[in-house]
Formats: structure tokens, sequence, C-alpha cells
């Protein structure tokens, strides 16, 4: 029995835990041991840590995976993408979302996670397409929920869909850490019994206290990869501790492919680090216990903490209970999408309005009303028509992608930032975060231009 290892240090318990602020030269000196520890693949780049690199740590992304591709020729790089929304939550055009991915590929990834928040496989398919044709791989994720609608079956299909447009492997992806181990086999075995040569990953988080079960099923049900995290960045909102996971699957006959030693070795360098972020405050004690009020609402930790700041910042803390109650409500009529970013807050604040203002969608944010022309993508279910109609009035739903009614943006965002950037790879950083490329180009600029000044006065 075989089982692999993806570390998500650098990217996902990161972000989890840290916010993403962890800078590279924290890790640099360690890359050359996680290359020798036997993962099937680091998770360093993708997600927030883009957006956290040119934001807060003045750092050049694509420098940032340059290092660590250098530093770790052996092991796979993993990146996570957000299908046609790349890094972010507004749809970008085919030319951007083809570019990062070659532009990602010639960088150092080796493997791309792809994603769609809805599960619309329409907004993944450029991406996958795109990462195939560059020669990396592509791993097909489903955002996991749990509805009516999201059944075995209907992930089953997607999973075939997937593997379809050329994903070499599938992810199930519980970003909120609420897959059970009844769950977990139910789905595995699932996708196993389908489409049996499709090697699963599964991908889930400790917030409630599953995940330790969970992967351990998954491993008996035959998954092939499992997320971790090295132990001092592992637990709470984060993966499991990658040492421990390791251990007991060893024990039961599984091949891990991982190297104890080097597994300690990398995480004493991480211990420290952690300790830091604990002292100045960004790691908080509460993101490293368990939580169940998850479990018990249904709803995700982060959704419930935004409606609870929510309603706290109106006074009508005292309503949280009703507003609870709207959810399945609210989810339903807009025919149960995952409640994952940027739907859940969407889902969330609908149901807060509903209760407050005592009347169902007499106020609506226009994000709604965009989800109901169908702007982020199709929805799992039906959405309830008569809503659909009150909201849109007039107009009609797109039938098309919503990518497809956007113009190509990569020679416009060229044009708009103009000398600042030296490559292409600055031209993708400031379509993708316009305002905190443009500020980080022009520090680089001014760093430049001191270079040069102190050089010449050093020639003469
Ligand atoms: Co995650």
């Amino acid at each position: 029995m075989k089982i692999q290892f993806t570390e998500t240090v650098l990217r996902d318990a990161n972000q989890s835990l840290v916010a993403t602020r962890m800078p590279f030269e924290k890790f640099e000196g360690i890359l050359p041991v996680l290359d020798e520890c036997g993962y099937y693949s680091v998770e360093c780049w993708g997600g927030a840590t883009f957006d956290s690199c040119l934001r807060y740590l003045d750092e050049d992304p694509w420098e940032r995976l340059r290092g660590i591709k250098a530093a770790m020729p052996k092991t796979k790089l993993q990146m996570l993408l957000r299908g046609q929304n790349i890094l972010g939550y507004k749809h970008y055009p085919d030319d951007i979302v083809r570019m990062f991915v070659q532009k990602a590929v010639k960088n150092g990834i080796d493997i791309i996670r792809i994603f769609d928040a809805l599960n619309d496989m329409r907004n993944i398919k450029v991406a996958v397409e795109e990462t195939v044709k560059c020669g990396a791989l592509a791993s097909g994720a489903i955002s996991y929920t749990t509805s009516p609608v999201h059944t075995i079956a209907k992930y089953v299909e997607t999973v075939k869909e997937m593997k379809e447009m050329g994903c070499g492997t599938i992810c199930i992806k519980d970003m909120a850490g609420m897959i059970t181990p009844g769950e977990t086999e139910r789905l595995i075995k699932g996708i196993k019994d389908a489409v049996p040569e499709m090697p699963v990953v599964l991908h889930t988080h400790c917030t409630t206290g599953m995940a330790f079960m969970s992967i351990l099923m998954a491993a008996q049900c035959g998954c092939d990869v499992i997320d971790t995290a090295l132990s001092s960045f592992s637990g709470g909102t984060s993966q499991p501790a990658t040492e421990t996971i390791n251990i007991a699957l060893k024990e039961l006959g599984f091949d891990t492919g991982l190297d104890n030693a080097k597994l300690k070795q990398a995480n004493d360098h991480f211990k420290p680090i952690r300790d830091e972020f604990l002292a100045s405050g960004l790691l908080k004690p509460k993101a490293l216990v368990t939580d169940t009020d998850a479990l018990n609402y249904k709803v995700p930790g982060g959704m419930l903490s935004n409606m609870m700041a929510n309603l706290q910042d109106m006074n009508a803390l005292d309503r949280m209970d009703e507003a609870l109650l709207e959810i399945p409500e609210v989810r339903r009529d807009m025919g149960y999408p995952p409640l994952v970013t940027p739907l859940s807050q969407m889902v969330g604040n609908q149901a807060v309005t509903n209760v407050l203002v005592g009347e169902r969608y007499k106020n609506v944010s226009k994000e709604i009303k965009a989800y109901m022309r169908g702007e982020y993508g199709r929805a799992p279910g039906e959405i309830n028509a008569e809503l659909q109609k009150k909201v849109l009035g007039d107009e009609t739903p797109l039938t098309c992608r919503f990518a497809d009614t956007l113009e190509p943006g990569f020679e416009t965002g060229k044009k708009e930032i103009g000398d600042l950037t030296t490559c292409d790879e600055d031209v993708l950083s400031y379509v993708a975060f316009p305002a905190q490329a443009k500020a980080f180009l022009e520090k680089r600029r001014e760093k430049e231009e001191r270079k040069v000044k102190y050089s010449i006065v050093e020639a003469e």
C-alpha cells in the first residue's frame, strides 16, 4: 500500500495560520532539506501567497517561485489556482488565464491544483487545458460541500468531466474542514469505483477536529495523496501534522516515502518561526484550537465569525440564531452554492440582511445580483426562478461564461502599467493585483535607481 504526501507549510498552513506573512528569507535556508523529505509535492505558491508577497512582504512572487525551484530541484512544486479567477475573486479573460499558467510553469510550477467555487467546469476548463499544454499536471479540485444536490453521483460526474478535460489527479478540497470519515469513505469509494485509475488527493483542515480521522479513512479507502503540514504549522485552521500521520500510516503498513529524520530537521527549522509569529500576535492561539461550531451549524467557521462580526457591528448579535436559520433558505434559493469564499460571505450577508430588514430579499447586494445573472458561473442546483426574476427585472441571465463577455486583457494591462514592468510576469502581477503590484514595481524602480547612482559614484 502506497500513499504520498503534499506538504503545505509554505502555502496553505502559512495562509491559514499566519495570513500568508512568512517571508521567503525565513524558509529559504530549509528548502534543500524539504527537497530531501520525500514528498509527492510541496504546495508553495498561488492562493494568497501572491497578493501577500506584493502587499505586505515587498517580494516579487515570481522571484520567490524561482528561488524555491532553484533550492529544491527534485520535489514537484505545486500551486493553487482559482480557475478563471486565477488568484482572486473576479473573472479574467482567457488570454490572462493562459498566460498566467504558462508563466507559472515556466518559472517552476509542476502541479496546478485548479478549482472553481461553484464547481462550474466551464470556469476551470481553460486553465486545465493550458496546464496540460505546458506539460504540467492539472489537478482538478472539487469544492467540497454538502447539500441535497451535492450527491456522490454528482461528484462522480464532476470527476469524469475533469478527467475528460485532461486532469491527471482529482482533489477533494474541503476548505472548511467539515468532511467526516463517513463522507470521506463514500466519496473516495464512489470516485474509485467509477474512475479507478484516477489518483485521488484529500485536502482538508483541522478546524473542526475531523481531519485526522478523515485522513486515516481516506488512506484505508485507497486515497493516493494527502495534504499535511509540518507539525509546528499544523492543527487548528491548518492541516494535520505531517510527522504524526506519517508515523501512524507507516505503522499500518503504508509506504509513505517520507524520511522521518529529514522531517524532524525541517520541523525544527519552523518551530522558532512559529514561536515568533505567536509572540508578535500574527498567529492567534484561537487559530490553533478545535472549534466544532461549524459542525453544529453546517456552516464554515470563517463564515460564522464574519456573520457574528457583522451583527455585532449593527448591535444585533441577539439575532444570530435567526440568521443561522435563514442560511439554508438563502442557500436553497441560490441553488445550493458551496459555502466557500466569496459565496459564503454573500450567503451570510444576505441571510443577515433578510433577518434584520424583516422581509426576504427586500435588499439584495450587487454581488447576489451578479450571481443571479450568472456572473459567477452556473449554480449547482436550480435558482429560485421567482426570486431571480425579481432581482434581475428585465435583464436576462447569461447563457455563456462570464469570461466570454470580457475583452482580452494582457495588452491593455501592459499599456496601462507602462515602463514600470521589465517582463510579462510583471504585467501579470499588475493585472492580478493592480494597486499592490504598481506600488511594488515603483518601489523596485526606486531601489534600482539608487543602486545605479551608487555604482556610478563607485566607478569614479
Ligand atoms: Co485549504
